[in-house]
This record gives structure tokens, sequence and C-alpha cells, in this order.
């Protein structure tokens, strides 16, 4: 009977625990998509925007997607602080609203970052294997990055 009665105790603690930890989670953890807004300019191939999309979104972008686990206890706050820095740092949902300096300011830093190996950050290629910038991805991005320039300082 004891023993029964202390795997009860266990158990309903262990739900208690989970529900409080969702609802951290739920308070940590920036909204998902405040806004359908994507703002990523047309002088990027559409491939380039794709490889943007699947590597930086989840952190540079309102539009985030989270699985289960960010739902964790500790893993949602590991999560809301880089969700909430990255899209401080850098968030392509508002690009539209950046001018030329200010483009040219974010995706020097952009270029370098991916070259430099630095982003997407290793603790989420761990668990996105596929979200890490292929050299053929990175080319892309330059040329797009070129022909934007050189359409800009002609005007
Ligand atoms: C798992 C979340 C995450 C992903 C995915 C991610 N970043 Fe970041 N990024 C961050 C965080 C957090 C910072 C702020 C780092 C800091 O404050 O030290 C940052 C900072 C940056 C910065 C500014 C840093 C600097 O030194 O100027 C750039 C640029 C950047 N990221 C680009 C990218 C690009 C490009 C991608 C996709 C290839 C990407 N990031 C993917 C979380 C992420």
């Amino acid at each position: 009977m004891a023993v029964k009665k202390t795997l009860k105790i266990f158990l309903i603690g262990l739900i208690i625990l989970w529900v409080i930890s969702l609802i951290v989670a739920r308070l940590l953890l920036p909204v998902a998509n405040p806004d359908k807004r994507n703002a990523l300019p047309d002088w990027l191939s559409d491939n380039s925007k794709a490889s943007i999309k699947r590597s930086c979104f989840d952190c540079h972008s309102n539009e985030v997607v989270y699985p289960w686990y960010s739902y964790m206890p500790v893993v949602s706050m590991l999560v809301a602080v880089d969700v909430k820095k990255g899209r401080k740092n850098l968030n392509f949902s508002l690009w539209d609203e950046n001018d030329f300096q200010g483009i040219r300011r974010d995706f020097d830093d952009v270029l370098e970052v991916i070259n430099e190996d630095t982003m997407p950050l290793s603790i989420y290629t761990i668990l996105h294997p596929d979200t890490i910038f292929s050299r053929s991805e990175y080319i892309s991005l330059i040329n797009d990055y070129e022909g934007y320039l050189k359409l800009n300082q002609t005007k």
C-alpha cells in the first residue's frame, strides 16, 4: 500500500511540475509570430531566401517555430534568451524598414558570421544539423549581394 501511495504522490508531483514548466515557458518564450511580415528583399534569389529562412529565421525573424522540447524547463530559458537577443541584433522580418546603409551594415555582418561559421549558433546546429550553411549557398548570397550593390551604386 505504502509503495502505491508514494508512487501516486510522485506522479502527481511530476504532473504539477510539468504544468508549471509549461506556464513558465509560455511566459518566457517570445510570441512565435506577432505578424506575418516577411521582408526578405527581392534582390535575394529564391534559393538564398530559402537558405536564410531555414538557417536564421528561428532566431532572427518573427517567424519562430518552437519544437516541443523548447517548452521543457531550462531549455525554454535558453531558447527565450537566444530568440530575444537574436531578434534584437537582426530581424529579417523588419528588413523593409532598413535603408541602404542599414542593409549594407547588416549584410556585411551576415556574410562575416556565415563565413566564420559562428552562425547559426552551434548549440542550435547540434540539434538542427541541416541548418548549417553550405559553401555554395554562401557563394550565392555573395553573388546576390554584389548584384544589389552594383544596382544601387549606379543610382
Ligand atoms: C539559435 C539562434 C540563432 C540562430 C539560428 C542564428 N542566430 Fe544569429 N544570433 C543569435 C544570437 C543569440 C545573437 C546575439 C549574440 C550575442 O549577443 O552575443 C546573434 C547575433 C547575430 C549577428 C550579429 C552578431 C555580430 O557579431 O555582429 C548576426 C549578423 C547574426 N546573428 C546572423 C545570423 C545568421 C546569418 C544566421 C543564419 C545563418 C543566424 N544568425 C542564425 C542567435 C541565432
